[in-house]
């Protein structure tokens, strides 16, 4: 039996547990159910496990001697602060909560892919490294197993992740960038108060912060190549007390986003340059910090090919789409290739006759067209096979 036809034959147990973790979507940092979910499932297949910080759940299946290349196989499994509104009959029981990013569908998938290997895991030498991880949503967990030590020596690390802009039976896999770093970040400017009749007594928070908003503009297009996708955006402003006092404070709040870590690196030391720079100025003071919530998410060319590879041999050459588009929206994943090298995926979920499954993720209506879920699970088992073997 090829592992596809493995995973078909389990297809009404794989939907009946993404159906089960779409019913009861935790968010992130509280999938304590979630995760106790995980390890009876885990259990059941005699795969030992430990908790990586509160909710993130690490599985490790060993193959015979455990001599052979380290496989991370990864899943993050939190939900969103969103009442779901579709009438499923599997529909969220969480009020307020739902998953509606896919990882009810990562999650199951990869428990699938776990099912197959640890029953063939006479037949290969290395280890796979099950990363069932907490907190995507908010850019925490993926460090917590990199500072866990749990990429150590590993060979290749492999995610996927639903894509609504994907047909389904269709899987992105893009060389290079797909996902931009998000960072966050809150600018203080301390000015001086004064009446606003004598200004040239005080320095003008307000104004500073309002030179920043329209000088930091000009990082996109004076200092980074109209080539390059640049986000830099500010979101939130406050500033003063009174019409007739010149603002002694002023809070921005905003966030980039880039596709090279040396872009990012870059355009945010410029804008805390420039904050700093503009305040001085007109007499104030600026202080910048900064809240990391994702590197860019940059795929291996190599490992890319070696994937493309295994979905059109599985799928066929029309499932391969290679030309999927960046997204602004980041994801931790990013963390693990930037210590191993490895490659995101995207599996299609889009279908006309399942409404919701077009997207756009983050939605109340999102859903999945489950006829992804074997293609996901089979991708996951397919590449850590055909790297265990290499
Ligand atoms: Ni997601």
């Amino acid at each position: 039996m090829t592992i596809y036809q493995e995973i078909v034959g389990e297809q009404a147990w794989l939907a009946s547990l993404r159906r089960f973790f779409h019913a009861h979507p935790e968010l992130s940092r509280q999938e304590y159910q979630t995760a106790e979910k995980i390890e009876r499932e885990l259990d059941e297949i005699g795969v030992p496990h430990r908790r990586v910080d509160d909710t993130g759940v690490y599985g490790e299946i060993i193959g015979y001697g455990g001599e052979g290349p380290t496989i991370v196989l990864r899943a993050d499994i939190d939900a969103l602060p969103i009442q779901e509104e579709a009438e499923l009959p599997f529909r969220s029981q969480n009020p307020g909560v739902m998953h509606a990013c896919g990882h009810d569908m990562h999650a199951s998938t990869l428990m699938a892919a776990a099912r197959v290997l640890a029953r063939r895991r006479g037949q290969f030498g290395g280890t796979v490294r099950l990363f069932f991880q907490q907190a995507e949503e908010i850019g925490y967990g993926a460090n917590r197993f990199v500072e866990a030590g749990l990429l150590d020596g590993a060979f290749r690390v492999f995610g996927i992740h639903s894509a609504p802009d994907l047909a389904v039976g269709t899987v992105g896999v893009k060389a290079g960038p797909n996902n931009a770093s998000v960072d966050h970040f809150t600018i203080r400017i301390k000015g001086k108060a004064a009446h606003v009749s004598t200004p040239q007594l005080g320095a003008d928070a307000a104004y500073i912060a309002a030179q920043i908003v329209v000088a930091a503009q000009g990082i996109v297009t004076r200092c980074t190549s109209p080539t390059d996708a640049v986000i830099l955006g500010v979101g939130k402003i406050s500033a003063g007390t009174a019409y007739n006092i010149v603002a002694e404070e002023a809070v921005l709040e905003g966030t980039t986003r880039l596709f090279t870590p040396e872009l990012r690196t870059s355009v945010n030391a410029r804008l805390e340059r420039l904050a700093k720079s503009v305040a001085e100025l007109y007499g104030g003071e600026a202080t910048v910090e900064w809240v990391d919530y994702a590197s860019p998410l940059v795929n291996s060319p190599d490992v890319c090919a070696e994937i493309g590879g295994r979905v059109t041999a599985l799928f066929g050459t029309n499932a391969l789409i290679t030309d999927r588009a960046l997204s602004c929206g980041g994801d931790d994943f990013a963390e693990f290739l930037l210590q191993v090298p490895g490659a995101y995926a995207y599996v299609g979920t889009a279908a006309p006759e399942t409404a919701g499954s077009s997207g756009p993720a983050h939605n109340s209506r999102f859903t999945i067209d489950e006829r992804a879920l074997p293609i996901a699970a089979t991708l996951y088992a397919e590449c850590a096979w055909m790297w265990l073997n290499h």
